[in-house]
């Protein structure tokens, strides 16, 4: 599977989008609000590495734990998948836990997206081709 991107969690998105600007990054797109995980979401890119960069815009916001234990940091990579309901079969076999339902992301074009938990390497997201 490819990488597609390194999610970015970060507190502040507008400030955070500055800092990796200064750094080279480019935005691809504009902030989108995704109403499935209640997050704010924008896509950089740089030397062909894309980052999303991820923070909550609501108390009940799926990344709200998560931020509170992570602050701003990279807390998944998201892999592209031909197929996603084969290739969560495949991973849950082979030890990881599938931490929600194969959902659109509307940052993504409404692709179907669904995260796994692994317990040696962390989170990881899956994105149907
Ligand atoms: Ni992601």
């Amino acid at each position: 599977m490819k990488i597609h991107h390194i999610g970015y969690l970060v507190k502040k998105l507008e400030k955070a989008a500055a800092e990796f600007e200064k750094l080279g990054y480019v935005r691809q797109g504009e902030v989108t609000n995704d109403t499935y995980r209640k997050v704010d979401i924008l896509f950089l890119e740089k030397d062909g590495y894309v980052v999303e960069l991820v923070s909550p815009n609501a108390p009940d916001s799926v990344v709200s734990g998560l931020i509170k234990t992570y602050k701003n940091a990279p807390y998944h990579l998201c892999y592209i998948c031909e197929n996603l309901d084969e290739e969560i079969t495949k991973l849950t076999g082979e030890g990881y836990v599938q931490i929600d339902l194969p959902t659109p992301a509307p940052a993504i074009g409404g692709k179907r997206v669904s995260f796994l938990m692994n317990r040696f390497i962390g989170m990881i997201e899956l994105l149907e081709q």
